[in-house]
This record gives structure tokens, C-alpha cells and sequence, in this order.
């Protein structure tokens, strides 16, 4: 081929190619299309392949447990992402690019009683896409999220554009409304009838904790049609009548931070962070009511049909109470974590203990959460292999907790129902009708049922529970039981702050050892020995104790400073500090840190070097209570 020709093709190819990629980000009409039916795994790999083929980089989901020690659970995608977002860590070191996209695991615990409809879940997984910062070429914000968030809906799922609502924020004193989303919106041909306004409530999004990352959103809902609809005129995004209208994506413009007084400060950066919930997007697509139908859940409610005297169609809010609270479950086991009276654990026990009430509604055979378990398992090992390669601790941990609550639940229900029947009959014309405190922390204490369960069943029989005198109860039990253990103990005694620096030298090494999941529930020192209670399911074997004792003697044989430094909670808690969950923290915080072994919020005092503690023995390790160990140690000199 001569030059000359060879050049001609080459700008031909060029000007075709060109052309291509201009067709290529015009929407397609999106009227008229039908969904794309696909399984599961194909909306995943399509939604991620479809950012990868727009240059972001497909990053792993972050596990369910938060680096962020405030809250419980990782609700949003964002959450691996807040130091980016927050313009305190540089994408570009860690991944070489601002433009990331996942499919995240999250756990809201808050939409427990939600769960059986058809749109909520205790465990899902989010779709995500986002643009950190804005400083480069390439990036993007308002226009670019919108554009890709259309593309994808209309070009690649076939979505009708005819069955969008968009909503945007309204504005307030602090943040004006969102124009300019409005604007693109109607730019891509939404109508302006289609676009909604809301207030913070809605469309003001974040932190995931109390501080953090937020900023106006801009959200994506679909109309599922008029038989899911409440028939009223002014039904719309977010009605409070019916189900009608889904949101299916979020995208929030982040732009604010929140601090400890509630104060919005404005970022250095603007970034864009969205989620998609990949089940409700998967029932649309595969024409179904709710993610229960999908290939998500059916093999589960199908299993359900075999254990059980009922069917699913009779039944369905129990079925998808059960498939949801097991699916959840052998991701939270999967993970590492044990039913428990505390934090994490106790929502894990709350959901078991529910799929097991539930079970008794339809009469599910004894035994019936382990099948169900190996189904979710089949489900999602090939996605999330983690909870293939940890199934016999799955099982195991399913199977201890039905065992120990199938032994008190019928005798703790009996009692229920005599204690409410006793109320109503003695209080019919009367408008008390509240369990008291004592009875409801009797079938928690004796009977394991969680507060929220015998709430749950109270609410069914029309009654509620003083649950001010249940916590005061739980409380004065507490302090009973501790009164006794330091009885037994000797008690009192001077603080030592060798005790003290040990504490933290002995919480460092238990999470080294066993895992980033053990946290302090407890501690008291007096002058003779420590004691630590720590959130951990089993008992430690021999062998775990030496590694623990042998790391924290070898930290006091590096004769390590132990660090001193004042910081604002926000600080503190971005550079990893441990904090307990709830707590009311100071807005200046101290935090003790002894290299990058030990970093904990902390009001002191310690000693100064980790060579003044001698040698460090455990003298006992035991249970503290369920789900939480206690160890006592001693320093000898
Ligand atoms: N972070 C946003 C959410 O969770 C996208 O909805």
C-alpha cells in the first residue's frame, strides 16, 4: 500500500471511529424498549463493565465491618471511599485514578421492620460509580454522573425513559436548591412535570456516622405501574401511600462535611458518589415484584416450600422475613461475626432469633435455617467466595444458635401470652396497655428473646413495652453481676497507670492475633491486676493466649513511647483511633498511641515508655457474658 493510501485510511478509520463514539453517547430513545431480562450475575458484570469501558477501575467490595469504628455496619458504597472524598487521602496513590466503581456489600439494620416488602433488605449490595475530586481533566460532576446514570439505564438495561421521576434537593438556609441538576435532567429530555423537589429529609445525603462526607442529592426512581400504586392523584417519588414509584439510584454530589456541631463546611473538592440498588434493579429487570422472585432469593423461598406445611404465595411476608434474615446472617458469619447480647453481634442474633419466630408462624421443621443457609451459600460463592470457604463456621454458628433458643422459645412465648393475655384482661377498659420493663427483661434474661422481638409481638397484640424500665433493668443487672465478679476479686484498689498502659498493649495484640473485629466492651484496673472484656464468640485456645501474652511482652521489650496528642474527634477517628461505638466523645479528643501497634481515644493516664511495665502474665481468661471474653492480667516484676 502506498503512503499516501495508507494515510488515507487511517484518517478514514479515524473519522468513522469518531463518528461512532458521538452515536455512541447519544441516548437511544428509551420509550418503547423493553427491559433486558438477566440473572444476577449478569446486571453485576454489566454495570461494572460498563464504568471499566469509561475508565474507571473496578474495585473490590470493602467487607461489612467499617473501617470507621462509629458505626456498625457498612451501609453505602462510599463508606472505603470518605478519606477520598474528603479530600484527606489522594485516590491517585492508592488506585492511579479518581474515577472507581464497585458492587459493595451493606447491612442496614435500620429498615429491619421494613423487611418483607418489596423493596427492603437487611443485607443488599449497592452499585456504585464515582468521580473524586475535580481538579483534573476528565473528571466529572453534576453532568457527567447524570449522563453515565441515563446511558447506562436506557442504552444498556433498556429502561422506558417514560417511567423515570427524578428528585432534586429544594434547598435550604445553608445550601441552595440544585438548578443546575434540574437543567441537565431537562437537557436529556426528562420533563420538567417528571422532576421533583424534596427537602434534606430526602434529598441532602450523608454522613453515613454522625460526621462526615454529605451533599445534595439527585435520585433516580422508576414507576413500576399503576397495580402496585396507591390510585391517588398526587402519588409520586417517595409517596407515602404505596410502592408504586422506586428509587433506583442515587446521585449524591458531594460537597460538604459535617462536623461534631452539625455545621456544613464547604470541601476544598466536589466529588460524585452514587448508588444503585442492585436487587430492586434486578426485579424490574426481570419483571418480578421484588427481588424475592429473582434468582437472588427463589432458590431460598423454594426450599422454604419444602420445609414447611405452607406456601409461599399464602404467605410471602413471612417467607421473605425468613429468606432475608438467613441470607443476612451468612454474610455477617461469613465475616466473622458471632450472635451476641452487643453491637454487631446482637443485630446478628436479632435476625437468627426472628428467622426462627418467623419459622414457628409457618411451621417450619426444627432444624430449618441450615438448609436454607447451604442454598444462600450456593447462591453466592461464586461472587463472594468467602462464604463458601467459612461455610462449616456458617453452619456451625447457625446451627448453636437455634439449638440454644429452640430450647427457651416456646416456654418464653407461653409466657408472653399469659403476661399479655393478664394485661388485657385486667386492663380492657383501661388505656394502659404497656408490658412492663421487668417482663420484657425477664424473656431477654431467661428466655433470650431480644427487646425488639417481644416489641415486635407486643405491637401484634396491640400493646407496647415500657422499654425505659427494660434498659433500667438491664442495667441495675449489670451492675449487680459486676458488684459480685469484684467481690470474688478482692475489688477496690489504687489505678495503675502500668495496668493502664498494658490494657492498651494487651487490646492491640488480641486484634493482631484474632482479627480487627475484637473490641474493648470493658475494663477495670485496680492496683494489682487488669481486666479486659472484649468482644469475641469462643473460648481462647492455649496456644492464642501465648501468642498474646508473648506480643504484648515483646511491645514492652522494645521499650516503645507511648505517644500523647490533642486532636479534634474528626482527626482522631480518620487516623484510625479506637473508639467506642456510641460514646459521646469531647470535640477535642486525647489520643494515646504507642507506634502504629496501639492508637486509642483515651483520657489517660499512662506511663511514659513501655519498658516500665515488666513482664505481663494472663492469670485468667473466661466468659464475660455472651458473645464477650474477659482476661485478667498482671504485671510482675
Ligand atoms: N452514598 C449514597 C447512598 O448510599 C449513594 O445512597
Amino acid at each position: 500500500m502506498s503512503l499516501l493510501l495508507e494515510v488515507l485510511v487511517i484518517l478514514l478509520r479515524r473519522r468513522f471511529l469518531k463518528s461512532a463514539l458521538y452515536f455512541a453517547s447519544k441516548l437511544d430513545s428509551g420509550s418503547n424498549s423493553s427491559p433486558s431480562i438477566m440473572k444476577s450475575s449478569e446486571l453485576r458484570k454489566k454495570f461494572l463493565d460498563f464504568f471499566k469501558k469509561n475508565r474507571h477501575i473496578i474495585t473490590p467490595s470493602s467487607p461489612l465491618l467499617p473501617s470507621d469504628s462509629t458505626v456498625l455496619f457498612t451501609t453505602a458504597g462510599m463508606q472505603q471511599f470518605s478519606q477520598y472524598l474528603a479530600g484527606e487521602k489522594d485516590p491517585l496513590k492508592d488506585f492511579k485514578t479518581r474515577h472507581l466503581t464497585d458492587c459493595q456489600k451493606c447491612f442496614r439494620s435500620d429498615d429491619i421492620e421494613e423487611v418483607g416488602d418489596d423493596t427492603h433488605n437487611t443485607f443488599f449490595e449497592m452499585l456504585g460509580n464515582w468521580s473524586i475530586g475535580q481538579d483534573e481533566k476528565g473528571n466529572y460532576f453534576k453532568q457527567g454522573a447524570i449522563k453515565y446514570a441515563l446511558e447506562f439505564l436506557i442504552n444498556e438495561l433498556k429502561l422506558d425513559k417514560n417511567r423515570f421521576y427524578i428528585t432534586i434537593f429544594r434547598g435550604d438556609k445553608e445550601i441552595s436548591r440544585d438548578n443546575e441538576s434540574e437543567k441537565i435532567w431537562q437537557k436529556y429530555d426528562i420533563s420538567k412535570e417528571r422532576i421533583k423537589e424534596f427537602g434534606e429529609e430526602d434529598n441532602l445525603w450523608g454522613p453515613v456516622g454522625e460526621v462526615g462526607v454529605c451533599g445534595p442529592n439527585s435520585e433516580i426512581h422508576y414507576d413500576r405501574g399503576k397495580e402496585f400504586g396507591c390510585g391517588r392523584k398526587d402519588c409520586g417519588p417517595n409517596c407515602p401511600y404505596c410502592k408504586r414509584i422506586v428509587e433506583i439510584w442515587n446521585l449524591v454530589f458531594i460537597q460538604y462535611y459535617k462536623d461534631e456541631n452539625g455545621n456544613f463546611q464547604k470541601l476544598s473538592q466536589k466529588s460524585v458518589d452514587t448508588g444503585m440498588g442492585f436487587e430492586r434493579v434486578l426485579a424490574i429487570l426481570e419483571n418480578k415484584p421484588s427481588a424475592y422472585e429473582t434468582d437472588l432469593f427463589l432458590p431460598i423461598i423454594q426450599e422454604i416450600e419444602k420445609l414447611c406445611s405452607k406456601k409461599y404465595e399464602e404467605n410471602k411476608k413471612t417467607f421473605r422475613i425468613i429468606a432475608d434474615h438467613i441470607r443476612g446472617s451468612v454474610f455477617l458469619i461469613s465475616e466473622g461475626f458471632f450472635p451476641s447480647n452487643v453491637e454487631q453481634g446482637y443485630v446478628l442474633r436479632r435476625i437468627l432469633r426472628r428467622a426462627i419466630r418467623y419459622g414457628k408462624i409457618i411451621e417450619a421443621k426444627p432444624g430449618f435455617l441450615i438448609p436454607l443457609a447451604n442454598k444462600t451459600i450456593e447462591i453466592y460463592k461464586n461472587i463472594y467466595p468467602e462464604v463458601f470457604s467459612k461455610q462449616a463456621d456458617i453452619l456451625t454458628v447457625i446451627q448453636k444458635e437455634e439449638e440454644k433458643f429452640e430450647k427457651t422459645l416456646e416456654k418464653g412465648l407461653k409466657e408472653f401470652k399469659a403476661q399479655s393475655s393478664k394485661l388485657k384482661v385486667q386492663n380492657h377498659n383501661l388505656k394502659l396497655k404497656t408490658i412492663s420493663g421487668k417482663v420484657a427483661f425477664n424473656l431477654y434474661q431467661s428466655f433470650g428473646f431480644p427487646l425488639e422481638m417481644t416489641k415486635e409481638m407486643a405491637k401484634g397484640e396491640g400493646l407496647e413495652v415500657d422499654e425505659r424500665e427494660f434498659q433500667e433493668e438491664l442495667k441495675k443487672h449489670q451492675e449487680i453481676s459486676r458488684a459480685g465478679k469484684e467481690k470474688k476479686f478482692g475489688g477496690g484498689g489504687k489505678f495503675s497507670p502500668k495496668l493502664h498502659t498494658a490494657t492498651h498493649l494487651l487490646h492491640g495484640a488480641l486484634r493482631e492475633i484474632l482479627g480487627q473485629k475484637v473490641k474493648q466492651m470493658g475494663s477495670d484496673i485496680t492496683s494489682e491486676r487488669l481486666r479486659f472484656d472484649f468482644s469475641f464468640e469462643r473460648k481462647l485456645s492455649s496456644e492464642e493466649l501465648k501468642k498474646v501474652e508473648d506480643l504484648v511482652n515483646k511491645k514492652i521489650k522494645e521499650d516503645l513511647e507511648i505517644k500523647q496528642e490533642e486532636m479534634s474527634l474528626r482527626q482522631a477517628l480518620n487516623s484510625g483511633s479506637l473508639a467506642f461505638f456510641k460514646e459521646k466523645y469531647p470535640k477535642k479528643v486525647t489520643v494515646y498511641s504507642i507506634n502504629s501497634f496501639s492508637k486509642e481515644i483515651c483520657a489517660g493516664p499512662h506511663v511514659k515508655r513501655t519498658g516500665e511495665l515488666g513482664k505481663f502474665k494472663i492469670i485468667k481468661e473466661e466468659s464475660s457474658s455472651s458473645g464477650i471474653r474477659r482476661i485478667k492480667a498482671i504485671l510482675e516484676k
